[in-house]
């Protein structure tokens, strides 16, 4: 007998959630009052603080089809009134989710709107789905308003920075309660601020509340072992996982285990408010070097780097810095990147980037009167083509470079440095030398502290990633002047 409703209707059930974390997905509230008992200014009635619920940690655990079973519930209790919104990182993802749709919904005899771009339903909920590639495109959402929001896959953005920002379009001016949810696994280029806003401030299940963004969040983990559809009706599936990640890793998606070293190459040891600093200038007795990633069609780094000499700097306040000796700290730069687009470059040729650079090191030299000498660069410009090389070209322009270390081992020696150099920075007072940027080094904060690792070798880079500043900042801060070269030479 198929069940009825209480006007006695009959109906068909067209999805359930599975006993498990799923039920408890489809169980829990979308909001509570504040915790503080602040009240409404209108309606004098408690305000309602939204649950930012993150549900995942295993591949195959159901995500997909609880968050696509959790919208069901939205709409069913707000009609008109509900709209949807569900992203993905990329077009290509986002194809996975609308197939699971496309089963799912016309059996509630929703329709898909081809011109919209949207899934319609019959009481006039509705809800689209998107992809948000990069940071910049949060801001073709300002001004919009949702009242159900998804982040499938969470952890394939390396900052929560467009997320936040699209997540302030949660709202509803009729009163609908809102709804926030996430999914995701471990070992994204997110793996870390994932973990450390989801799962690590509180148990798996409990409640808790961030007052730094007014928002309560809870964890519900869910395992491959939970969705008993999947497991009966391809038991070959944890199998196949196997073959496509290293081991480590395919442990983790199908237990759902975030304590593992995964995410971004710095997310740990990087602290904005210890490591990017307010400019001020350069002792005379300190010296400054550039160092510089060559490219073209992809973006090129120029940064100029001051050295420490040990003694303590004087701000005009009367203030005292105290760096260690031999502590690197970027105080400029020049990133060749198109304004609006990551990750591509300026097409300049060399010639044009060496007057530029030397008119940004006057300019610099001007401020800090401190001569600025050559430092490291780009193994690659060394090669000599038709008789001419990029440092050639360069040098003739009075900009010359040393050959950084190149060969096996030496990125991942150059990221250990900077992790090295990063923590030394964080002791107070500090007991070897670490690294500091000037915090108008906007391009350096921007791409270097969420340089994701490469998944198959965990202690590089993706080398896939915007990693020039991180090149330019590896050869700088591997980089002994050549008088420190000499003494150790002489065994001083
Ligand atoms: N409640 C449910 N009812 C019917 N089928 C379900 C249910 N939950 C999960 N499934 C099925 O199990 C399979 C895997 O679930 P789903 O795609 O939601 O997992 P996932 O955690 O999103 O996986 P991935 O990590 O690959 O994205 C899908 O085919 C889905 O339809
Ligand atoms: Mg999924």
């Amino acid at each position: 007998m198929p069940p009825r409703n209480n006007t006695g209707q009959q109906y068909a059930i067209v999805w359930r959630p599975q006993a498990g974390p799923q039920f408890a997905l489809l169980s829990m509230a979308a909001c509570f009052d504040d915790p503080n008992g602040t009240l409404h200014p209108k309606t004098n009635r408690p305000i309602q603080r939204t649950v930012e619920t993150f549900f995942g940690g295993a591949r195959g655990g159901g995500k997909t089809s609880g968050m696509l079973g959790r919208w069901i519930r939205h709409a069913s209790r707000w009609g008109r009134r509900a709209r949807g919104i569900l992203f993905r990182k990329t077009y290509d993802e986002l194809e996975e989710v609308q197939e699971q749709a496309r089963q799912l919904y016309p059996q509630l005899g929703a329709k898909y709107n081809h011109g919209k771009r949207l899934w319609e339903f019959p009481n006039e909920a509705n809800i689209r789905f998107r992809y948000m590639d990069r940071d910049a495109d949060a801001d073709n959402y300002q001004g919009r308003s949702y009242s159900f929001q998804v982040w499938e896959e969470i952890g394939n953005w390396a900052t929560p920075n467009g997320i936040d920002k699209v997540s302030a379009t949660l709202r509803s001016a009729s009163g609908v309660e809102c709804e926030w949810l996430a999914t995701g696994n471990p070992g994204g280029v997110g793996h870390n601020w994932v973990k450390a806003r989801f799962v690590d401030p509180a148990p798996p299940g409990k409640l808790f509340y961030d007052d730094t963004k007014n928002v309560y969040r809870v964890f519900i983990p869910s395992k491959l072992s939970d969705n008993r559809i999947l497991m009966e009706n391809d038991p070959g599936y944890a199998d196949r996982l196997r073959g496509t990640g290293p081991d480590w890793l395919v442990k983790a998606w199908l237990d759902g285990l975030w304590d593992i070293v995964a995410g971004g190459m710095f997310d740990d040891v990087w602290r904005p408010a210890v490591h990017a600093i307010d400019p001020f200038k350069i002792p005379s007795t300190w010296t400054i070097y550039r160092s510089f990633d060559w490219g073209s069609s992809a973006p090129f780094s120029l940064g100029w780097w001051a050295i420490a000499d040990g003694d303590p700097v004087v701000l005009p306040n009367g203030q005292k810095l105290f760096f260690h000796k031999d502590t690197r700290i970027r105080i400029a730069e020049w990133y060749g990147c198109q304004p609006n687009e990551d990750n591509t470059g300026l097409n300049m040729i060399d010639t044009q980037i060496a007057i530029r650079g030397l008119e940004i090191e006057r300019e610099l030299m001007h401020v800090h009167r401190v001569k600025i000498e050559a430092g490291p660069a780009d193994p690659s410009i060394f090669n000599v083509v038709n008789g001419t090389s990029i440092a050639g070209a360069m040098a003739n322009m009075g900009m010359d470079f040393i050959p950084a270390p190149t060969g096996p081992g030496s990125r991942v020696a150059g990221w250990a440095a900077m992790r090295r150099m990063m923590m030394a920075s964080q002791k107070m007072p500090m007991e070897e030398p670490g690294m500091f940027v000037f915090n108008t080094c906007r391009s350096f904060i921007k791409t270097v502290p969420s340089l994701p690792r490469d998944k198959r070798k965990i202690e590089d880079v993706d080398s896939a990633s915007e990693d020039h500043i991180g090149d330019e900042t590896r050869y700088a801060l591997t980089y002994a002047r050549r008088e420190v070269q000499m003494l150790k030479l002489m065994g001083a």
